[in-house]
């Protein structure tokens, strides 16, 4: 058995990480690219499945969820033979308003017990146009976690995302900071068709950062609205009451997301949560505690740096015996 160890990790470290593999001692931070606006394919209508993604769901069961822009069931056939599609489930649909723009029709359904290491072929809403087929995470290490983060939707995210794709990950962990959307809902949609290549064959999984909150004092009070309907995480099967932090276990590790954006000083939800969650950790079960965090406990880049969210969770925080 690996050695049993302990991951904190913040969305900052991974630039920094990645400049250090490569050998570099100072890191300068490339010019930007061009933003991406990917539009719905030529071949797609309104009851097409767009946006295809999927999640964990307790050990053998994965979520999937899909953007129609009309009304379609939320209904996903699944097998393991391409085209044969002999198990289904039913889900929910939802949508939301953000000022003058409504959402598509946000499906989420929940699929299995399903085996792990296994390539599971399925489709959306009845529609026999577009076939997706995702595999499992193995129940044993070894596991392949690719892990990024600030993703955003430019020229690097194209970039960042082939050399995902070429990783031949098992699970995708994100802590925070997805579409960049900063309130043009539309990108969130563009976000999402970007993604799907990938996020349609492996288990993305993510928490939130700064970009997610989306509030608007008086016009859009209420922070993570499209968030929270467009990346519903497993947080009801981690006996969490929020979307913004939860846990799940995948091979021998348990992996924690939380939230530096919702309250997380000692009285909070989040905080006694946090203290249940990490009780319940069965060492022997699972010898790997991963810990994703978007605002750094502990910073060399000046982003986040010196921030409430980064230095109080830290000093709240520290007491809890990670
Ligand atoms: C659908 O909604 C019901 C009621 O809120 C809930 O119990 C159920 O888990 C949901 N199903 C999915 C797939 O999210
Ligand atoms: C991403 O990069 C590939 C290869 O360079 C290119 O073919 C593709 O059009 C790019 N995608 C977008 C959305 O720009
Ligand atoms: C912890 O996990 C091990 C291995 O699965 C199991 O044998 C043991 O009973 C568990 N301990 C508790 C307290 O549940």
């Amino acid at each position: 058995m690996a050695t049993p160890g302990v991951f904190l990790i913040s969305a900052f470290v991974f630039a920094f990480a990645a400049a250090n593999i490569g050998g570099a001692l100072s890191y300068t931070r490339p010019p930007p690219r061009q933003t991406l606006s990917v539009p719905l394919a030529d071949d797609l209508d309104s009851n097409s499945p767009q946006q295809v993604h999927v999640s964990l769901v307790g050990e053998d069961k994965m979520r999937i969820s899909w953007i129609t822009e009309d009304r379609a069931p939320a209904i996903v056939e699944y097998g393991t033979s391409p085209g044969v599609y002999g198990s289904s489930a039913m889900g929910n649909t939802s949508s939301y308003k953000f000022i003058t723009y409504k959402s598509g029709k946000i499906h989420d359904v929940v699929i299995g017990p399903l085996n792990p290491n296994t390539v599971y072929y399925y489709r959306c809403s009845l529609d026999s146009s577009r076939a997706f087929s995702f595999k499992t995470p193995p129940a044993q290490l070894p596991i392949k976690f690719a892990i990024t983060a600030d993703l955003g939707q430019s020229g690097w995210t194209n970039s960042t995302l082939q050399h995902i794709a070429a990783s031949n990950y098992d699970v995708l962990l994100l802590p925070g900071d997805l579409s960049y959307a900063d309130l043009l809902q539309p990108q969130w949609d563009s976000f999402g068709r970007l993604l799907e290549p990938l996020a349609s064959q492996r288990p993305w999984m993510v928490t939130q950062g700064n970009h997610e909150i989306e509030k608007i004092p008086v016009i859009h009070p209420h922070a993570f609205t499209s968030y929270n309907a467009r990346w519903h995480m497993p947080f009801e099967e981690s006996v969490s009451d929020s979307n913004l932090y939860y846990s799940f276990d995948v091979a021998s590790v348990h992996v924690v997301m939380l939230g530096s954006y919702t309250d997380f000083d000692p009285q909070s939800a989040q905080y006694a949560w946090l203290q249940a969650d990490l009780g319940k950790v069965n060492r022997s079960r699972t010898p790997w505690l991963v810990v994703l965090i978007h605002a750094p406990w502990y910073n060399s880049n000046t982003a986040h740096q010196g921030e409430a969210e980064s230095d109080n969770m830290r000093k709240l925080h520290g007491r809890v015996d990670l």
